[in-house]
């Protein structure tokens, strides 16, 4: 097939650009190289169109004879502060919005699309007395005394997590997660229309060579890793607890390589994840072993806004899509350890 590639020259998209040709598909790559994620004054890779998808015209000539669009190209992170909002609605939500008119005009109907567990909020979480709950905000004087579980919204018990699942309602908390869950909305909008349909691939914490180094906009691998190699050893915030899901970015791009050839209909969803929750200790513990680095360091801070626990069901893509991740997180982040990253990108 003919897939045209958006964000090719990313952190996953280079992957999957890799992956989509191995496996036979032709790829027209197109990027922006924005300066966040690629440095200043940076070149598209070789065979990688210099593109911004909000440029109608640009991307009107590249979708010809186009099957599939998969659409990585997004500004990530959570958002440092409000002055962050134009950039999210632009790139991701007004790009996806001209993406979409465009792939109308060239009637190419099928778009997998990348998407995030951010769209979700908080996770999932039983009570011990009152069954599923949407978890009351921790509150300041439960953090400053070291309880970091969310309470019970009825009887304020300590909730538990659990996984959760593609029919869960989206609650965006950051300028991020509402552009993706917005991307989500126009894209289900654009198969309402008839115009075609859409696989939404949610990913958990994607980590991986060549993951972008530490900057504020980075996820806790990056800085991690960062952190060890710069002789510090890793600062684990709360009490190292946090539940997360780490995938591969070689299992996202199988992820994507499947819903590229899956051909479904209508308006789909699926978690990207491993299928193994690890606490944020863990992920402490298992970097500083494998650089022989000795214990994390567990500060007890925390940051306003971040989620307790966010792991998720793998079943869904797995009975629909064929896709299970191959790589175990605990062999993953071993070798992540000493994995290449790419460079600071605000130098
Ligand atoms: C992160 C991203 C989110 C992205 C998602 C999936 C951020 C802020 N969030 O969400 O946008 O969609 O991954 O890839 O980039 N922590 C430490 N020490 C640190 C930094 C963080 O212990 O130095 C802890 C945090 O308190 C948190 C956990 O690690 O509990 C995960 O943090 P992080 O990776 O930043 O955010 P996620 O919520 O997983």
């Amino acid at each position: 097939m003919r897939v045209l590639l958006t964000g090719a020259a990313g952190f996953i998209g280079s992957r999957i650009a890799v992956a989509l040709r191995s496996a036979g598909h032709e790829v027209v790559a197109v990027d922006t190289m924005l300066p966040a994620a690629h440095g200043p004054a940076a070149e598209p890779p070789p065979q990688c169109h210099l593109v911004d998808i909000r440029d109608r015209d640009a991307l009107k000539p590249l979708l010809e004879g186009v099957d599939v669009v998969c659409h990585q190209a997004a500004v990530v992170g959570a958002g440092v502060d409000a002055a962050d909002a134009p950039s999210y609605a632009g790139h991701n939500d007004f790009g996806t919005a001209v993406l979409l008119a465009e792939m109308y005009a060239a009637r190419c109907t099928r778009l997998v699309l990348a998407s995030s567990m951010v769209v979700y909020g908080q996770g999932g979480y039983d009570c011990p007395e009152h069954g599923p709950v949407d978890p009351a905000a921790r509150t300041r004087a439960d953090l400053d005394a070291g309880v970091f579980e969310h309470r019970c919204p009825i009887g304020g018990e300590r909730l538990r997590w659990h996984l959760v699942v593609e029919d869960a309602p989206l609650r965006p908390r950051s300028l991020y997660a509402a552009s993706k869950a917005a991307q989500e909305h126009f894209a289900l909008a654009w198969v309402e229309s008839g115009a075609g349909s859409v696989v939404a691939l949610r990913y958990h914490n994607v980590y991986g060579p060549n993951m972008p180094r530490d900057t504020p906009y980075s996820g806790v691998a990056a800085i991690f890793r960062s952190q060890l190699e710069s002789g510090q050893r890793p600062r684990v915030f709360e009490d190292g607890g946090q539940m997360r899901d780490f995938v591969h970015v070689d299992d996202v791009a199988a992820a994507n390589l499947a819903a590229v050839g899956a051909g479904l209909d209508g308006f789909n969803a699926f978690n990207v994840c491993s299928g193994r929750p690890v606490s944020i200790m863990e992920v402490a513990t298992r970097l500083c072993e494998a650089r022989g680095a000795g214990e994390p360091v567990v500060t007890g801070q925390y940051r306003s806004g971040d989620v307790r626990h966010i792991v998720a069901s793998p079943e869904h893509a797995a009975q629909a899509l064929g896709f299970r991740a191959a790589i175990d997180p605990r062999d993953g982040l071993a070798e992540f350890a000493f994995a290449p990253l790419r460079q600071p990108s605000h130098t």
